[in-house]
């Protein structure tokens, strides 16, 4: 078999032939060759996500099938695959490429591919069997992803019944869960018992320090960016050469950090101030998830001499992606998660306290070439009070429902006796299988309707989807089409430093716009700027992100895509509706979004949830709102809202706002309750303290909501 001609080539592999998995190479190889399911763990940075593919491809693995490798993060995804393009010296989605939610960078000579775990479930859906692929690597599986989790049960099941195995491929396919060392023998135990290799690490020690800055009740993240920035100058100003990684919780929060960073260097003396005279500048940049990777390339690459180099990033900088260099850590003590709160029935983005296993998991970036410090701004009563020994699984604090209908999707019908790694408890399954039915994805007895298969199609959240097939059957997915794409990419709208500005020119796209509804506002901002003749200056005229608003362009077309394929076939259901545009488009939303309803509660009274700083830039409402009022400050036609999300800070903020009318909900409330089993006996009422969401109505108190107005209405 002749080499492919990039592998003559000189280069990279010298760099990589350092890092420690580099000895084992041959082992790996025979080990991936003689076990259908093995187990591959080792320390952060020491090989794994960059090398072992290549390894499998020097094998020759790539001659029966594709080598795929799972991420459950996006960026770490393309950056990854970048590398190891340059590695193997071929350019981008060539023979290496990626594949993400909305970005393939793949063609036929792919043969490496680096993917999302949320890409590869959904291949799985159309051939169950990955016919294509000869190994699948499940990586960084200690992050305990949703996807990840639900491949691990799915690949069990499949690789654990030969007749299904074996059905559609000609050589059995390879299964490799890729871990940092945390629970390798649970894995090991869950996937019969297969061997796991262990590449030994060289780690250097990290001392580490706390301070009382942070005590257990600061979750105001105005309080820990001062703090980490102000550590990380102390850092620079009085530790020795070195760089500093320092964790925060979100792009807002990172972005605020930098701009304070940049300003408070400026005016340092290198003269006087700094004590290791090596030390010249600092190098600041961001890193988070939703960043354009050309920028994010930049964190890998070392700094000028005399330089130090301060990256500040999201959790991802902890497993996902190895910096080198870095010498100081900078711990802020918090991430933003996901969670599904069970009283207010949907996930909600909070900030969270880290569990102690991620502490050590950061403070560990800082020994990886030599002896470290991580400096900690809470103090060890927080440690103590507030963080929990190890980070629970997503998928035992996350909304189930889209990936319980996939499965439902794949013939997986007893979705509570799943080989699951971790069980979700029994009443989010119940509340997934519940939302499932009042999107009308399933039905009574938990089949999956024709409404759900097309569902299953959209790479969206359900509710999203359930209103863009409304809209699809009403013939007016125009309207639902664009909002979709931009709710699936960054924010929008950009607020720097000249704010006020920028609020201006939002509230005027808001007046053009014609309504207080964050929907519309968001289809109009992308209907302008799809007609403007020079899109990229329309927006930094009107502060708009250009590069989001691109992406959605690009998401927009792929999903129409997807809907246009479903509708040609002959089963698309169709309806008719009269009345007008604005309204049709609201109540298409209602359809998806009615499990996500709030009302003024009662009368004036303390605050619950606010309208988003970032919600709502039409006239009529900006007036009224600022993140320090209540939603009852507003006028009576913000009585009754739908909205896309939920913010929990130190406040509950709902995001991407709509008003609507009772009228259009009246109808689909009753289906909150309808099947209720579990989850209602569950919310106990008297539980609802006067800080928490429960007022405002959401699904329980949506239900409370229907009642009074049946009496009403009486
Ligand atoms: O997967 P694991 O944590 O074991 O290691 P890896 O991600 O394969 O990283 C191996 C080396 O490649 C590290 O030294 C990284 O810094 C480097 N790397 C890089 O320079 N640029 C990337 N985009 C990815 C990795
Ligand atoms: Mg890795």
């Amino acid at each position: 078999m002749a080499l492919p001609k990039w592998r003559k080539g000189p280069g990279i592999y010298n760099e990589s032939k350092n890092l420690p998995i580099y000895q084992h190479k041959a082992t790996l190889q025979q080990a991936v060759k003689d076990n259908s399911f093995l187990v591959v763990t080792g320390e952060t940075g020491s090989g794994k996500t960059t090398q072992l593919p290549q390894y499998l491809h020097q094998a020759g693995f790539w001659s029966n099938g594709k080598i795929g490798i799972t991420q459950p993060r996006r960026v770490a995804a393309i950056t990854v695959a970048q590398r190891v393009s340059q590695e193997m010296h071929c350019s981008l989605g060539r023979e290496v490429g990626y594949q993400v939610r909305f970005d393939d960078c793949t063609t036929q000579d792919t043969v490496v591919k680096y993917m999302t775990d949320g890409c590869l479930l959904r291949e799985i859906l159309a051939d169950p069997v990955l016919s294509q692929y000869s190994v699948v690597i499940l990586d960084e599986a200690h992050e305990r992803s949703l996807n990840t989790d639900i491949l691990l049960g799915l690949l069990k099941q499949t690789l654990s019944s030969p007749d299904k195995a074996s059905k559609g491929r000609c050589v059995p396919l390879k299964v490799v869960v890729m871990s940092a060392t945390l629970e390798t023998d649970k894995l090991s135990v869950f996937l019969g018992g297969c061997p796991v290799f262990t590449i030994p690490g060289r780690t250097f020690p990290v001392t580490s320090k706390f301070s009382c800055a942070i005590g257990p009740k600061d979750t105001e993240s105005s309080v820990y960016v001062k703090e980490v920035v102000k550590v990380a100058l102390d850092v620079h100003t009085s530790e020795m050469a070195g760089d500093i990684l320092v964790f925060l919780t979100g792009q807002s929060e990172i972005e605020k950090a930098c701009d304070m960073l940049y300003e408070k260097a400026e005016s340092i003396d290198y003269r006087y101030d700094v004590q290791d005279h090596k030390v010249e500048g600092l190098l600041i940049l961001p890193l988070y998830g939703s960043m354009p990777t050309d920028q994010q390339k930049q964190i890998f690459q070392p700094p000028p001499p005399g330089i130090r180099k301060c990256v500040v990033a999201t959790n991802i900088a902890a497993t996902s992606l190895t910096i080198n260099g870095i010498k100081y850590i900078v711990d802020s003590g918090f991430v933003k998660q996901l969670n599904h709160n069970s009283r207010v029935g949907m996930d909600i983005l909070e900030v969270v306290p880290i569990s102690k296993s991620e502490a050590l998991q950061r403070a560990g970036r800082a020994g990886r070439t030599s002896a470290g410090k991580c400096f900690r701004i809470y103090s060890p009563a927080f440690w103590e009070k507030c963080m929990p020994e190890y980070t629970v699984p997503e998928i035992q604090r996350t909304s189930l429902t889209a990936v319980i209908l996939t499965l439902k999707c794949l013939g997986v019908h007893d979705v509570i006796r799943f080989p699951y790694l971790d069980r979700p408890e029994e009443r989010f399954i119940l509340e997934a299988l519940k939302q499932l039915y009042q999107c009308d994805a399933i039905d009574r007895r938990g089949k999956v309707t024709r409404l759900g298969e097309l569902m299953v199609e959209f790479p969206l959240p359900p509710g999203l989807t359930r209103a863009l097939l409304q809209a699809a059957s009403l013939g007016c997915e125009d309207l639902l089409l664009p909002v979709a794409a931009m709710l699936s990419v960054e924010n929008i709208f950009i607020r720097p430093e000249k704010q006020k500005e920028a609020d201006k020119k939002h509230r005027q796209l808001g007046v053009q716009a014609g309504s207080c509804n964050d929907f519309t506002m968001l289809l109009s901002v992308f209907e302008k700027c799809k007609a403007s003749d020079a899109p990229s200056a329309w927006c930094k005229d009107n502060y708009i992100h250009w590069r989001a608003l691109k992406s959605a362009f690009s998401v927009e077309t792929q999903l129409r895509e997807i809907l246009l394929r479903l509708q040609k076939k002959r089963d698309f259901p169709m309806e008719k509706f009269d009345g007008n545009k604005s309204e049709l488009f609201r109540r298409c939303l209602c359809t998806g979004y009615f499990t996500n309803v709030a009302r003024r509660y009662g009368v004036l009274h303390n605050g619950w949830a606010w309208i988003h700083e970032h919600s709502i830039k039409s006239p009529k409402c900006i007036l009224h709102i600022s993140p320090h009022r209540s939603l009852f400050d507003q006028e009576a036609q913000l009585d009754w809202v739908i909205f896309h999300d939920l913010l929990v800070t130190s406040r509950i903020y709902i995001r991407t706002v709509c008003p609507i009318r009772y009228d259009w909900v009246k109808d689909l409330l009753p289906k909150l309750h309808e099947v209720d089993v579990y989850e209602l006996s569950s919310v106990a009422r008297e539980e609802v303290t006067d800080e928490e969401v429960a007022k405002w109505v959401t699904k329980e108190a949506a239900k409370r909501q229907t009642d009074v107005f049946k009496k009403l209405e009486k």
